[in-house]
């Protein structure tokens, strides 16, 4: 877990630092387990997060947040900034999550 969580991070900055392209592929096989799942993370944000934040991350009540880094999601689900509730889901399923409103 801890050891994906770092590779989530790397591989934002790697991101970040060549302006985006291609992230996917490589790191399937060392994350065994830990790969990023687009339909169980879809339905994770539509029960946990849709409420408030719209389709697809688009803003509701809460603000739009579709396309944010996911370390800065992952940051906020642990926080909970303002009114939103902290650690509603935790783990892989927030860095589930995390990856996916960063795809949107
Ligand atoms: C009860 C409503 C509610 C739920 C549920 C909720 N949020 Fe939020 N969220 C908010 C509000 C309100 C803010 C703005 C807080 C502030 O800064 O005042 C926010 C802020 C955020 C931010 C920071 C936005 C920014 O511009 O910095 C992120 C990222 C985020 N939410 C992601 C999520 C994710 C992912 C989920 C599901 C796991 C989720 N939220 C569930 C209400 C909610």
């Amino acid at each position: 877990m801890k050891k994906f969580l770092i590779m989530m991070a790397g591989s934002a900055m790697l991101l970040a630092a060549c302006g985006g392209g291609d992230d996917a592929g490589e790191e399937g096989e060392e994350t065994a387990g830990g790969t990023y799942d687009a339909e169980a993370a879809a339905s994770l944000y539509e029960s946990n997060c849709l409420s408030c934040h719209g389709d697809q991350g688009s803003g509701a009540s809460g603000p739009e947040i579709a396309g944010m880094d996911v370390d800065s999601v992952l940051a906020a689900i642990e926080e909970g900034p303002g009114g939103m509730p902290a650690d509603i889901v935790t783990g892989e399923e927030a860095e589930n999550v995390a990856q996916y409103v960063s795809e949107q």
